[in-house]
């Protein structure tokens, strides 16, 4: 199976390739990659040989070169590729409708004109076959909740900030395809990651970096929003099951019971770092910042066996240690661009 795999130099994309190359011998993969930002080859360091591999820099707004990297041959497309940082939307929502939906829209333009073309019979054999599209999507989408409940894949759509509303368009486009043009489409809503090479703009490995650093830890309004915490390889084992088992139109929530609420997240790392709490810093929420989010798992763990390996305890443990021993990962990206946004965001 060649896999195309959009979004994969960020941090989810990075740790499904990896995982990927190591689970299925049988699979191989193409990774495209614009770079932004938040892209970072460093994520797949000692992946460039690796004979299944191959990775193209190029943005998925481009047609052309979508079209002409499906026209080589694909069999699914697995599409991570987007502005994920809520604000960062909520300064500029602009790269997040471009990459997001539009970017969404000329990957599945492109799938289902590769998959007409082969059925006509203008390129290699196993042409009936339809490209398999999975969207890789975020409970963000459900909007927020209340003390009580849990988001199931019924439950309506209402995002709050730019960056869930572009998602939000890229999973009914996405659906939208399968319904009109019989591509069999897949939405995955999963939670919030955590885990190696995630970027440090986000709460865990932002707090984890700051701690390291004797900086303040900035923790948004009152500390109580709660978060639905998942490492990342339990998603990537998600993505898997999705990839060969799911069924075609579909929508699959991914979550695995770990809700917390900041507060006590941050509380958490100190102690593993065995820092003092006199680190934290309450400072001005964030505009439109959801309350609560809590995902129910039920399908995904009823229909393909899906549960998570990792207890909060032990995966946070885990990918705090990762950050101890990586620390020239993420020195070169804190030391940068990111410094200049979170001043001028938070002022600290
Ligand atoms: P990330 O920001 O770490 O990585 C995004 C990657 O996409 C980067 O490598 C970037 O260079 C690439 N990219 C951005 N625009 C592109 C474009 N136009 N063309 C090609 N590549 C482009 O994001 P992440 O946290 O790894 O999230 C991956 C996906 O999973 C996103 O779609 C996100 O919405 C979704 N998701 C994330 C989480 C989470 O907790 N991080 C949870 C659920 C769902
Ligand atoms: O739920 C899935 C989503 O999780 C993904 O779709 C997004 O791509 C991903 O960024 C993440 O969104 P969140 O907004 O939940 O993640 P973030 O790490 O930005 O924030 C987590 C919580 O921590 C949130 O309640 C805001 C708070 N926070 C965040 C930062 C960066 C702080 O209190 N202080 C901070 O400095």
């Amino acid at each position: 199976m060649k896999l195309l795999v959009t979004g994969g130099a960020g941090f989810i994309g990075s740790n499904f390739i990896r995982y990927i190359l190591r689970a299925r011998p049988g699979v191989s993969v193409i990774n495209l990659d614009k770079l932004t930002y938040a892209g970072n080859l460093e994520n797949l360091a000692g992946l460039e040989s690796h004979p299944r591999y191959s990775f193209i820099r190029g943005d998925i707004c481009n047609r052309h070169l979508v079209s002409d990297i499906m026209s080589g041959g694909v069999d699914a497309v697995i599409n991570f590729a987007a502005e994920s940082h809520v604000d960062r939307s909520i300064m500029d929502a602009s790269p997040f409708v471009e990459t997001n939906v539009r970017g969404t829209q000329v990957l599945l333009d492109a799938a289902v004109a590769y998959w007409k073309e082969r059925l006509n019979g203008r390129a290699a054999a196993g042409a009936e076959r339809p490209v398999i599209f999975i969207q890789v999507s975020t409970d963000e989408v459900y909007g927020s909740l209340g003390p009580e409940g849990r988001f199931t894949e019924e439950s309506p759509l209402k995002p709050s900030s730019p960056y869930s509303a572009s998602k939000a368009a890229a999973d009914l486009l996405a659906l939208a395809y399968h319904r009109t043009h019989g591509l069999p489409v897949i939405v995955t809503r999963c939670s919030n990651n955590y885990g190696p090479y995630q970027f440090p703009e986000k709460l865990i490995p932002l707090m984890i970096t700051n701690a390291l650093e004797g900086r303040p830890l900035p923790v948004y309004g009152d500390g109580l929003n709660v978060r639905d915490w998942l490492h990342v390889e339990d998603h990537c084992r998600a993505l898997e099951l999705v990839l060969f088992r799911g069924r075609p139109g579909e929508i699959y929530n991914i979550g695995g019971h770990g809700e917390r609420p900041n507060i006590e997240v941050v509380q958490m790392i100190l102690r593993l770092l065995n820092k003092p709490e006199s680190l934290i810093r309450f400072v001005k929420d964030r505009p439109g910042h959801d309350r609560r989010y809590a995902i129910d798992p039920s399908k995904i763990t009823r229909e393909l066996g899906w549960r998570p390996r990792y207890t909060f305890e032990e995966g946070l443990a885990e990918t705090v240690e990762w950050y101890v021993k990586n620390r020239f990962w993420w020195e070169r990206i804190k030391s940068g661009e990111y410094r200049e946004y979170y001043m001028k965001m938070y002022g600290e």
